[in-house]
Protein backbone atom coordinates (compact mmCIF):
# COMPACT_ATOMS: atom_id res chain seq x y z
CA UNK A 1 0.00 0.00 0.00
CA UNK A 2 1.33 3.69 -1.09
CA UNK A 3 0.82 6.89 0.55
CA UNK A 4 -1.30 5.24 3.82
CA UNK A 5 -1.80 6.95 7.39
CA UNK A 6 0.40 5.08 9.49
CA UNK A 7 -1.50 4.74 12.81
CA UNK A 8 -4.25 2.78 10.51
CA UNK A 9 -1.70 0.32 9.48
CA UNK A 10 -1.33 -3.10 11.16
CA UNK A 11 2.31 -3.12 11.75
CA UNK A 12 2.19 0.32 13.41
CA UNK A 13 -0.94 -1.09 15.96
CA UNK A 14 2.10 -4.11 16.80
CA UNK A 15 4.33 -1.51 17.44
CA UNK A 16 2.31 0.33 19.88
CA UNK A 17 1.35 -3.22 21.56
CA UNK A 18 5.51 -3.71 21.33
CA UNK A 19 5.61 0.20 22.92
CA UNK A 20 3.40 -0.68 25.99
CA UNK A 21 5.30 -3.73 27.05
CA UNK A 22 8.76 -2.34 27.07
CA UNK A 23 7.77 1.71 27.55
CA UNK A 24 8.73 1.27 31.38
CA UNK A 25 12.35 -0.62 30.73
CA UNK A 26 15.03 1.79 31.09
CA UNK A 27 18.22 2.34 29.28
CA UNK A 28 19.77 0.10 32.21
CA UNK A 29 17.64 -2.61 31.63
CA UNK A 30 18.86 -3.03 27.73
CA UNK A 31 22.41 -2.40 28.66
CA UNK A 32 21.96 -5.34 31.56
CA UNK A 33 20.00 -7.53 29.11
CA UNK A 34 22.71 -7.56 26.64
CA UNK A 35 26.06 -7.26 27.40
CA UNK A 36 26.92 -6.67 23.55
CA UNK A 37 24.99 -3.61 23.37
CA UNK A 38 27.29 -1.35 21.93
CA UNK A 39 28.52 -4.09 19.18
CA UNK A 40 24.72 -4.84 18.16
CA UNK A 41 23.78 -1.47 18.31
CA UNK A 42 26.04 0.65 16.88
CA UNK A 43 27.46 0.57 13.01
CA UNK A 44 30.83 1.98 12.14
CA UNK A 45 30.49 3.38 8.45
CA UNK A 46 34.08 2.92 6.30
CA UNK A 47 35.67 3.26 9.35
CA UNK A 48 35.40 6.94 9.56
CA UNK A 49 32.06 7.40 11.07
CA UNK A 50 30.89 5.26 13.67
CA UNK A 51 26.62 5.32 14.74
CA UNK A 52 26.59 4.55 18.14
CA UNK A 53 22.68 4.00 18.82
CA UNK A 54 22.80 1.35 22.29
CA UNK A 55 21.80 4.41 24.16
CA UNK A 56 18.12 4.20 23.49
CA UNK A 57 15.11 2.47 25.03
CA UNK A 58 14.65 0.32 21.95
CA UNK A 59 15.75 -3.37 21.62
CA UNK A 60 16.32 -5.77 18.54
CA UNK A 61 12.16 -6.54 18.26
CA UNK A 62 11.64 -2.73 18.48
CA UNK A 63 14.06 -2.41 14.99
CA UNK A 64 12.48 -5.86 13.90
CA UNK A 65 8.64 -4.01 14.10
CA UNK A 66 10.01 -0.77 12.57
CA UNK A 67 11.10 -2.96 9.52
CA UNK A 68 7.86 -4.80 9.06
CA UNK A 69 5.99 -1.55 9.23
CA UNK A 70 8.21 -0.27 6.42
CA UNK A 71 7.56 -3.43 4.02
CA UNK A 72 4.00 -2.71 4.90
CA UNK A 73 4.01 0.48 3.70
CA UNK A 74 6.02 -0.46 0.59
CA UNK A 75 9.51 1.68 1.45
CA UNK A 76 11.21 0.11 -0.94
CA UNK A 77 8.88 2.06 -3.54
CA UNK A 78 10.20 5.26 -2.82
CA UNK A 79 14.20 4.33 -2.61
CA UNK A 80 12.94 3.09 -6.23
CA UNK A 81 11.47 6.07 -6.88
CA UNK A 82 14.25 8.14 -6.38
CA UNK A 83 16.17 6.77 -8.62
CA UNK A 84 13.61 6.28 -11.53
CA UNK A 85 13.38 9.91 -11.23
CA UNK A 86 9.33 8.91 -10.16
CA UNK A 87 7.30 13.00 -9.25
CA UNK A 88 7.99 12.13 -5.21
CA UNK A 89 7.77 15.97 -4.50
CA UNK A 90 4.06 15.74 -5.39
CA UNK A 91 2.53 19.56 -4.78
CA UNK A 92 5.44 20.75 -7.27
CA UNK A 93 4.96 18.01 -9.21
CA UNK A 94 8.82 17.34 -9.36
CA UNK A 95 11.38 14.43 -9.12
CA UNK A 96 13.56 14.59 -6.03
CA UNK A 97 16.74 12.95 -7.28
CA UNK A 98 19.40 14.52 -5.87
CA UNK A 99 21.65 11.74 -6.00
CA UNK A 100 22.16 12.86 -9.43
CA UNK A 101 24.16 15.92 -8.14
CA UNK A 102 26.93 14.07 -6.67
CA UNK A 103 27.72 11.01 -8.77
CA UNK A 104 30.39 12.73 -9.87
CA UNK A 105 32.01 9.15 -10.90
CA UNK A 106 28.23 8.48 -13.21
CA UNK A 107 27.92 5.15 -10.98
CA UNK A 108 24.77 5.89 -12.03
CA UNK A 109 25.24 5.70 -15.79
CA UNK A 110 27.65 2.91 -15.71
CA UNK A 111 25.50 0.20 -13.91
CA UNK A 112 22.45 1.28 -16.23
CA UNK A 113 19.83 2.90 -13.46
CA UNK A 114 19.25 6.25 -15.21
CA UNK A 115 15.90 6.58 -17.84
CA UNK A 116 16.61 8.81 -20.39
CA UNK A 117 14.55 11.77 -17.93
CA UNK A 118 17.65 11.30 -15.49
CA UNK A 119 20.02 11.28 -18.32
CA UNK A 120 18.78 14.46 -19.40
CA UNK A 121 18.88 16.11 -16.18
CA UNK A 122 22.43 14.48 -15.25
CA UNK A 123 23.72 16.42 -18.46
CA UNK A 124 22.93 20.09 -17.05
CA UNK A 125 24.13 18.59 -13.34
CA UNK A 126 27.49 17.71 -15.08
CA UNK A 127 27.43 21.01 -17.37
CA UNK A 128 27.33 23.19 -14.32
CA UNK A 129 29.85 21.10 -12.62
CA UNK A 130 32.32 21.72 -15.43
CA UNK A 131 31.19 25.39 -15.15
CA UNK A 132 32.00 25.46 -11.27
CA UNK A 133 35.31 24.04 -11.75
CA UNK A 134 35.92 26.35 -14.53
CA UNK A 135 35.25 29.46 -12.35
CA UNK A 136 36.99 27.79 -9.48
CA UNK A 137 40.12 27.62 -11.26
CA UNK A 138 40.06 30.98 -13.36
CA UNK A 139 39.43 32.99 -9.70
CA UNK A 140 41.82 30.85 -7.90
CA UNK A 141 44.68 31.45 -10.03
CA UNK A 142 43.61 34.99 -10.91
CA UNK A 143 42.53 34.32 -14.55
CA UNK A 144 39.38 35.79 -13.64
CA UNK A 145 40.37 39.42 -12.53
CA UNK A 146 38.73 42.31 -11.48
CA UNK A 147 36.97 44.95 -13.98
CA UNK A 148 40.42 46.69 -13.44
CA UNK A 149 42.31 43.59 -13.62
CA UNK A 150 42.82 42.89 -9.55
CA UNK A 151 43.10 39.52 -8.01
CA UNK A 152 39.61 38.44 -6.90
CA UNK A 153 40.46 37.05 -3.31
CA UNK A 154 36.75 38.21 -1.52
CA UNK A 155 34.02 35.79 -1.90
CA UNK A 156 30.76 36.72 -1.03
CA UNK A 157 28.07 34.11 -1.08
CA UNK A 158 24.57 36.69 -1.35
CA UNK A 159 20.94 33.91 -0.24
CA UNK A 160 19.07 32.65 2.18
CA UNK A 161 17.41 29.22 3.65
CA UNK A 162 18.84 27.01 1.29
CA UNK A 163 20.82 29.43 -0.94
CA UNK A 164 23.17 30.24 2.35
CA UNK A 165 22.93 27.58 5.07
CA UNK A 166 24.07 24.84 3.10
CA UNK A 167 27.20 27.07 1.80
CA UNK A 168 28.25 28.83 5.29
CA UNK A 169 27.90 25.92 7.51
CA UNK A 170 30.28 23.18 5.07
CA UNK A 171 32.50 26.38 4.88
CA UNK A 172 32.46 27.34 7.98
CA UNK A 173 33.04 23.59 9.27
CA UNK A 174 35.62 23.06 7.18
CA UNK A 175 37.78 25.97 7.66
CA UNK A 176 40.89 24.05 7.83
CA UNK A 177 40.48 23.25 4.10
CA UNK A 178 40.01 27.52 3.60
CA UNK A 179 42.49 28.33 0.39
CA UNK A 180 44.57 30.66 2.03
CA UNK A 181 44.31 33.87 0.09
CA UNK A 182 40.62 33.72 0.07
CA UNK A 183 38.41 35.34 1.98
CA UNK A 184 35.05 33.76 2.35
CA UNK A 185 31.66 36.03 3.84
CA UNK A 186 27.94 35.13 3.52
CA UNK A 187 25.39 38.02 3.49
CA UNK A 188 21.76 36.72 3.85
CA UNK A 189 19.20 39.26 5.99
CA UNK A 190 16.86 42.26 5.06
CA UNK A 191 18.93 43.81 8.00
CA UNK A 192 21.52 45.96 6.31
CA UNK A 193 23.75 45.75 8.90
CA UNK A 194 24.62 42.33 7.93
CA UNK A 195 26.21 43.64 4.51
CA UNK A 196 27.15 46.66 5.91
CA UNK A 197 29.44 44.67 7.92
CA UNK A 198 31.05 42.93 4.82
CA UNK A 199 31.28 45.54 2.58
CA UNK A 200 33.14 47.51 5.01
CA UNK A 201 36.03 44.91 5.36
CA UNK A 202 36.51 44.67 1.42
CA UNK A 203 37.35 46.71 -1.16
CA UNK A 204 35.00 46.20 -4.61
CA UNK A 205 37.95 45.74 -7.15
CA UNK A 206 38.98 42.65 -5.25
CA UNK A 207 35.86 40.92 -4.66
CA UNK A 208 33.33 38.90 -6.41
CA UNK A 209 29.69 38.12 -5.47
CA UNK A 210 27.98 34.62 -5.64
CA UNK A 211 24.11 35.80 -5.65
CA UNK A 212 22.00 32.64 -4.83
CA UNK A 213 18.40 32.24 -5.68
CA UNK A 214 16.20 29.67 -6.71
CA UNK A 215 13.02 31.67 -7.58
CA UNK A 216 15.16 35.25 -7.55
CA UNK A 217 11.95 36.61 -6.23
CA UNK A 218 13.13 36.47 -2.57
CA UNK A 219 12.98 40.04 -1.23
CA UNK A 220 16.42 39.63 1.12
CA UNK A 221 18.78 38.46 -1.83
CA UNK A 222 17.20 40.81 -4.20
CA UNK A 223 17.75 43.60 -2.10
CA UNK A 224 21.56 42.55 -1.15
CA UNK A 225 22.17 41.91 -4.78
CA UNK A 226 21.04 45.60 -5.15
CA UNK A 227 22.94 47.16 -2.27
CA UNK A 228 25.91 45.07 -4.11
CA UNK A 229 25.30 46.31 -7.28
CA UNK A 230 25.29 49.75 -6.31
CA UNK A 231 28.39 49.51 -4.36
CA UNK A 232 30.42 47.99 -7.30
CA UNK A 233 28.99 50.26 -9.94
CA UNK A 234 29.70 53.61 -7.73
CA UNK A 235 33.58 52.37 -7.17
CA UNK A 236 33.62 51.74 -11.71
CA UNK A 237 31.58 54.88 -11.92
CA UNK A 238 28.43 53.29 -12.67
CA UNK A 239 29.94 51.50 -15.62
CA UNK A 240 27.49 48.71 -16.08
CA UNK A 241 30.31 46.07 -18.35
CA UNK A 242 31.42 46.22 -14.67
CA UNK A 243 29.44 43.79 -13.06
CA UNK A 244 30.14 40.73 -15.30
CA UNK A 245 33.87 40.81 -13.76
CA UNK A 246 32.29 40.82 -9.94
CA UNK A 247 28.63 39.07 -10.27
CA UNK A 248 28.01 35.22 -10.69
CA UNK A 249 24.18 34.35 -10.67
CA UNK A 250 23.19 31.01 -9.57
CA UNK A 251 19.13 30.21 -10.12
CA UNK A 252 16.55 28.24 -11.53
CA UNK A 253 14.71 30.95 -12.96
CA UNK A 254 16.94 32.49 -15.80
CA UNK A 255 14.14 34.77 -16.33
CA UNK A 256 14.24 36.91 -13.52
CA UNK A 257 17.92 36.69 -13.20
CA UNK A 258 18.04 38.56 -16.78
CA UNK A 259 16.97 41.55 -15.17
CA UNK A 260 19.96 42.65 -13.68
CA UNK A 261 22.54 43.29 -16.55
CA UNK A 262 24.32 40.60 -15.88
CA UNK A 263 25.81 38.18 -18.95
CA UNK A 264 24.07 34.50 -19.36
CA UNK A 265 27.62 33.40 -19.75
CA UNK A 266 27.44 34.58 -15.59
CA UNK A 267 24.32 32.72 -14.99
CA UNK A 268 24.43 29.22 -13.49
CA UNK A 269 21.19 27.62 -14.52
CA UNK A 270 20.40 24.75 -10.99
CA UNK A 271 17.41 22.28 -12.50
CA UNK A 272 14.31 23.39 -11.12
CA UNK A 273 13.27 19.92 -9.12
CA UNK A 274 16.47 20.49 -6.66
CA UNK A 275 15.74 21.73 -3.60
CA UNK A 276 17.03 24.78 -1.63
CA UNK A 277 17.74 22.86 0.75
CA UNK A 278 19.37 20.35 -0.68
CA UNK A 279 21.21 22.39 -3.00
CA UNK A 280 24.94 22.78 -1.60
CA UNK A 281 25.66 19.77 -3.87
CA UNK A 282 24.74 21.98 -6.65
CA UNK A 283 25.92 25.07 -8.63
CA UNK A 284 24.68 26.42 -5.43
CA UNK A 285 27.36 25.16 -3.69
CA UNK A 286 29.87 27.38 -5.77
CA UNK A 287 31.04 29.24 -3.00
CA UNK A 288 31.88 26.34 -1.15
CA UNK A 289 34.38 25.56 -4.23
CA UNK A 290 35.52 29.14 -4.19
CA UNK A 291 36.44 28.55 -0.64
CA UNK A 292 38.21 25.04 -0.10
CA UNK A 293 39.12 24.88 -3.39
CA UNK A 294 37.35 22.18 -6.42
CA UNK A 295 38.91 19.17 -5.64
CA UNK A 296 37.80 19.32 -1.78
CA UNK A 297 34.25 20.10 -3.22
CA UNK A 298 33.83 17.17 -5.50
CA UNK A 299 35.13 15.00 -2.20
CA UNK A 300 31.93 16.37 -0.88
CA UNK A 301 29.78 15.22 -3.18
CA UNK A 302 32.23 11.45 -2.88
CA UNK A 303 30.92 11.63 0.79
CA UNK A 304 27.35 11.99 -0.40
CA UNK A 305 27.36 9.84 -3.13
CA UNK A 306 28.24 6.83 -0.86
CA UNK A 307 26.22 6.98 1.41
CA UNK A 308 23.62 8.05 -1.38
CA UNK A 309 24.63 3.45 -2.28
CA UNK A 310 24.44 3.05 1.49
CA UNK A 311 20.92 4.14 1.37
CA UNK A 312 19.90 2.89 -1.42
CA UNK A 313 20.96 -0.73 -1.11
CA UNK A 314 22.10 -1.17 2.38
CA UNK A 315 19.86 -3.50 4.62
CA UNK A 316 17.20 -1.60 6.67
CA UNK A 317 18.90 -2.63 9.92
CA UNK A 318 22.16 -1.98 8.62
CA UNK A 319 21.13 0.77 7.14
CA UNK A 320 22.32 4.67 9.26
CA UNK A 321 19.94 6.98 7.84
CA UNK A 322 17.04 4.64 8.22
CA UNK A 323 17.60 3.48 11.69
CA UNK A 324 18.11 7.34 12.90
CA UNK A 325 14.56 7.81 11.69
CA UNK A 326 13.00 5.23 13.33
CA UNK A 327 14.59 5.90 15.95
CA UNK A 328 12.92 9.06 16.01
CA UNK A 329 9.82 8.26 14.92
CA UNK A 330 10.28 6.21 17.85
CA UNK A 331 10.21 8.95 20.55
CA UNK A 332 8.52 11.64 18.93
CA UNK A 333 4.99 9.51 17.94
CA UNK A 334 4.95 6.67 20.32
CA UNK A 335 6.87 8.59 23.85
CA UNK A 336 5.76 12.08 22.24
CA UNK A 337 8.68 13.25 23.13
CA UNK A 338 8.55 15.91 20.42
CA UNK A 339 11.72 18.13 20.43
CA UNK A 340 15.65 17.17 18.94
CA UNK A 341 18.46 17.96 20.23
CA UNK A 342 21.67 17.95 17.64
CA UNK A 343 25.41 18.96 19.67
CA UNK A 344 28.08 19.35 18.17
CA UNK A 345 31.34 19.36 20.23
CA UNK A 346 33.53 20.84 17.69
CA UNK A 347 33.75 24.71 17.43
CA UNK A 348 33.92 24.54 13.64
CA UNK A 349 30.44 22.82 13.51
CA UNK A 350 29.01 25.67 15.31
CA UNK A 351 25.90 25.92 12.29
CA UNK A 352 25.91 22.57 11.56
CA UNK A 353 22.33 22.15 13.85
CA UNK A 354 21.39 25.92 12.59
CA UNK A 355 21.61 24.20 8.96
CA UNK A 356 19.63 21.07 10.28
CA UNK A 357 16.63 23.15 11.29
CA UNK A 358 15.64 24.12 7.48
CA UNK A 359 16.28 20.67 6.08
CA UNK A 360 14.43 19.00 8.69
CA UNK A 361 11.31 21.32 9.97
CA UNK A 362 10.85 23.33 5.93
CA UNK A 363 10.60 19.28 5.18
CA UNK A 364 8.85 17.89 7.35
CA UNK A 365 7.09 20.46 9.50
CA UNK A 366 3.71 19.65 7.81
CA UNK A 367 0.19 18.87 8.82
CA UNK A 368 -1.83 17.93 5.71
CA UNK A 369 -0.46 14.09 4.28
CA UNK A 370 -0.61 13.25 0.43
CA UNK A 371 -4.31 12.44 0.34
CA UNK A 372 -4.77 15.88 1.44
CA UNK A 373 -6.04 15.25 4.84
CA UNK A 374 -5.63 16.38 7.70
CA UNK A 375 -2.93 14.85 10.07
CA UNK A 376 -3.43 13.28 13.07
CA UNK A 377 -0.39 12.29 14.49
CA UNK A 378 3.13 14.26 15.33
CA UNK A 379 4.89 14.94 12.34
CA UNK A 380 8.65 16.81 12.46
CA UNK A 381 9.95 17.57 15.90
CA UNK A 382 11.34 21.09 17.28
CA UNK A 383 14.72 20.61 16.55
CA UNK A 384 17.51 22.50 18.03
CA UNK A 385 20.97 22.48 18.28
CA UNK A 386 23.69 23.69 20.15
CA UNK A 387 27.79 23.68 20.70
CA UNK A 388 29.17 21.59 23.47
CA UNK A 389 30.87 22.36 26.40
CA UNK A 390 29.36 25.61 25.78
CA UNK A 391 25.43 24.95 26.05
CA UNK A 392 26.40 22.21 28.85
CA UNK A 393 26.22 25.62 31.01
CA UNK A 394 23.20 26.74 29.00
CA UNK A 395 20.34 24.31 28.80
CA UNK A 396 21.69 21.02 29.67
CA UNK A 397 19.94 22.15 33.03
CA UNK A 398 16.88 21.09 31.40
CA UNK A 399 18.21 17.97 29.82
CA UNK A 400 18.92 16.31 33.36
CA UNK A 401 16.41 17.77 35.43
CA UNK A 402 13.18 19.34 33.17
CA UNK A 403 9.72 17.29 32.47
CA UNK A 404 10.37 17.47 28.70
CA UNK A 405 12.47 14.69 27.23
CA UNK A 406 14.60 15.55 24.74
CA UNK A 407 16.41 12.78 22.33
CA UNK A 408 20.27 13.74 21.57
CA UNK A 409 22.55 13.55 19.11
CA UNK A 410 26.08 14.18 19.97
CA UNK A 411 28.85 14.48 17.24
CA UNK A 412 32.08 14.89 17.51
CA UNK A 413 35.68 14.20 15.62
CA UNK A 414 38.35 12.23 17.25
CA UNK A 415 40.82 12.36 16.27
CA UNK A 416 43.15 14.84 17.62
CA UNK A 417 46.71 13.23 16.52
CA UNK A 418 48.19 15.95 15.02
CA UNK A 419 46.44 18.86 17.06
CA UNK A 420 46.79 17.69 20.20
CA UNK A 421 48.18 20.36 22.99
CA UNK A 422 49.89 20.22 26.10
CA UNK A 423 46.62 21.17 27.20
CA UNK A 424 44.87 18.21 26.46
CA UNK A 425 41.74 19.99 25.67
CA UNK A 426 40.49 17.60 22.95
CA UNK A 427 40.55 14.81 25.62
CA UNK A 428 39.02 16.71 28.24
CA UNK A 429 36.36 17.87 24.86
CA UNK A 430 35.55 14.52 24.63
CA UNK A 431 35.61 13.57 28.20
CA UNK A 432 32.93 15.86 28.43
CA UNK A 433 30.71 14.35 25.74
CA UNK A 434 30.95 10.81 27.34
CA UNK A 435 29.88 12.23 30.70
CA UNK A 436 26.82 13.95 29.06
CA UNK A 437 25.94 10.86 27.03
CA UNK A 438 26.41 8.90 30.59
CA UNK A 439 24.27 11.28 32.74
CA UNK A 440 21.42 11.45 30.22
CA UNK A 441 21.04 7.73 30.00
CA UNK A 442 22.11 6.50 33.56
CA UNK A 443 21.56 9.52 35.75
CA UNK A 444 22.84 9.17 39.16
CA UNK A 445 22.67 5.48 39.00
CA UNK A 446 25.93 5.35 37.13
CA UNK A 447 28.33 5.91 39.77
CA UNK A 448 27.32 2.78 41.52
CA UNK A 449 26.82 1.96 45.31
CA UNK A 450 25.96 5.53 46.35
CA UNK A 451 24.23 5.57 48.93
CA UNK A 452 20.44 7.26 47.67
CA UNK A 453 19.39 8.21 51.42
CA UNK A 454 21.53 11.24 51.29
CA UNK A 455 20.43 12.56 48.00
CA UNK A 456 17.63 15.18 48.31
CA UNK A 457 14.84 14.85 45.43
CA UNK A 458 16.26 18.04 43.50
CA UNK A 459 19.49 16.74 43.24
CA UNK A 460 18.07 13.50 42.17
CA UNK A 461 19.15 13.38 38.08
CA UNK A 462 16.84 10.01 37.05
CA UNK A 463 18.29 9.19 33.31
CA UNK A 464 17.12 7.39 31.13
CA UNK A 465 17.24 10.16 28.39
CA UNK A 466 18.19 8.75 25.25
CA UNK A 467 21.06 9.56 22.88
CA UNK A 468 22.87 8.82 19.78
CA UNK A 469 27.12 9.73 19.22
CA UNK A 470 28.60 9.69 15.86
CA UNK A 471 32.17 9.94 16.39
CA UNK A 472 33.54 11.05 13.24
CA UNK A 473 37.57 9.84 12.90
CA UNK A 474 38.07 13.03 11.10
CA UNK A 475 36.13 16.32 9.64
CA UNK A 476 36.63 16.37 6.58
CA UNK A 477 34.78 17.36 2.87
CA UNK A 478 33.87 13.99 2.57
CA UNK A 479 32.66 12.75 6.00
CA UNK A 480 30.75 16.02 6.51
CA UNK A 481 28.90 15.32 2.71
CA UNK A 482 28.46 12.11 4.50
CA UNK A 483 27.11 13.18 7.43
CA UNK A 484 24.78 15.70 5.59
CA UNK A 485 23.15 12.96 3.88
CA UNK A 486 22.55 10.71 6.92
CA UNK A 487 20.41 13.67 7.68
CA UNK A 488 18.91 13.71 4.42
CA UNK A 489 17.52 10.59 4.21
CA UNK A 490 17.11 10.74 8.23
CA UNK A 491 14.22 13.25 7.00
CA UNK A 492 13.70 11.40 3.42
CA UNK A 493 12.80 8.22 5.73
CA UNK A 494 10.68 10.06 8.28
CA UNK A 495 8.50 11.89 5.53
CA UNK A 496 7.64 9.10 3.89
CA UNK A 497 6.29 7.40 7.30
CA UNK A 498 4.72 10.69 8.15
CA UNK A 499 3.08 10.33 4.24
CA UNK A 500 3.70 13.87 3.81
CA UNK A 501 5.68 15.93 0.48
CA UNK A 502 9.07 16.86 2.43
CA UNK A 503 9.93 18.69 -0.39
CA UNK A 504 7.69 21.68 -0.85
CA UNK A 505 7.77 24.58 2.10
CA UNK A 506 4.19 26.12 1.00
CA UNK A 507 3.63 27.52 4.55
CA UNK A 508 6.17 30.30 4.25
CA UNK A 509 4.53 31.92 1.29
CA UNK A 510 1.79 33.78 3.21
CA UNK A 511 4.29 35.32 5.18
CA UNK A 512 6.58 36.22 2.32
CA UNK A 513 3.78 37.59 0.37
CA UNK A 514 1.74 39.69 3.67
CA UNK A 515 5.43 41.61 4.23
CA UNK A 516 5.20 42.87 0.97
CA UNK A 517 2.03 44.00 1.09
CA UNK A 518 2.65 45.30 4.53
CA UNK A 519 5.53 47.51 3.51
CA UNK A 520 3.63 48.88 0.42
CA UNK A 521 0.88 49.53 2.18
CA UNK A 522 2.03 51.29 5.25
CA UNK A 523 5.68 52.42 4.09
CA UNK A 524 5.39 53.23 0.65
CA UNK A 525 1.66 54.45 0.93
CA UNK A 526 0.47 52.40 -2.51
CA UNK A 527 -3.13 52.98 -2.20
CA UNK A 528 -3.83 49.57 -1.95
CA UNK A 529 -7.55 48.28 -2.05
CA UNK A 530 -7.39 48.54 2.34
CA UNK A 531 -10.84 46.39 2.76
CA UNK A 532 -8.99 43.25 1.58
CA UNK A 533 -7.12 43.25 4.35
CA UNK A 534 -7.59 42.50 8.01
CA UNK A 535 -6.52 45.46 9.89
CA UNK A 536 -5.68 44.52 13.57
CA UNK A 537 -5.42 46.80 15.78
CA UNK A 538 -2.02 45.64 17.69
CA UNK A 539 -0.75 45.50 14.19
CA UNK A 540 -1.97 49.27 13.03
CA UNK A 541 -0.58 50.22 16.61
CA UNK A 542 2.37 49.00 16.39
CA UNK A 543 3.19 50.38 13.19
CA UNK A 544 2.21 53.77 13.79
CA UNK A 545 4.61 53.41 17.26
CA UNK A 546 7.26 52.44 15.10
CA UNK A 547 6.56 55.09 12.37
CA UNK A 548 6.77 57.91 15.31
CA UNK A 549 10.25 56.06 16.63
CA UNK A 550 11.33 56.67 13.06
CA UNK A 551 10.18 60.40 12.27
O1 LIG B 1 12.21 29.63 3.19
C1 LIG B 1 11.58 29.51 1.99
C2 LIG B 1 12.58 29.36 0.88
O2 LIG B 1 11.88 29.21 -0.32
C3 LIG B 1 13.54 28.18 1.10
O3 LIG B 1 12.96 26.94 0.79
C4 LIG B 1 14.65 28.57 0.19
O4 LIG B 1 15.85 27.84 0.45
C5 LIG B 1 14.79 30.07 0.54
O5 LIG B 1 13.43 30.50 0.77
C6 LIG B 1 15.44 30.90 -0.53
O6 LIG B 1 14.71 30.77 -1.73
P1 LIG B 1 15.46 31.18 -3.10
O7 LIG B 1 16.62 30.24 -3.27
O8 LIG B 1 14.41 31.03 -4.15
O9 LIG B 1 15.93 32.61 -2.95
Amino acid sequence: MLNINPVYTKSWNILLNHFNKIKKKDIFYFFNKDKNRFKNFSIFYKKLILFDFSKNLINNKTIKLFINFLNEINFKYYINGILKGKILNITEKKIISNFLLRDVDNYFIKNNYLNNKLLIEKKNIDKNLCKIKKITYEILNNIWLSFNNKKIFNIVNIGIGGSDLGPRMIVKSLYLYKKKNINSFFVSNLDINDINSVLNLISPENTIFIVCSKSFTTQETLLNFKIARDWILKFYNNNILSLNKHFILVTSNLNNSLKYNIIRNNIILVNDWVGGRYSFCSAFGLSISLSIGFKNFVKILKGCHDLDKHFFFTKYNKNIPILLSLISIWYNNFFCYTNELVMVYNESMFLFPYYLQQLVMESNGKCIDKNNDLINYNTSPILFGGLGTISQHSFFQLLHQGTNVIPCDFIIESNFKNNNNKYNSYYKLFSNLIAQSQCLAFGDNIFLNIKKNNFSKFKNIKGNKPNNIFLIKKINPYTLGTLISIYEYKVFTQGIIWNICSYDQWGVNLGKNLSNFVYKLYFKNKNIKKNRYFLDNSSLSLIKIFKNFNK
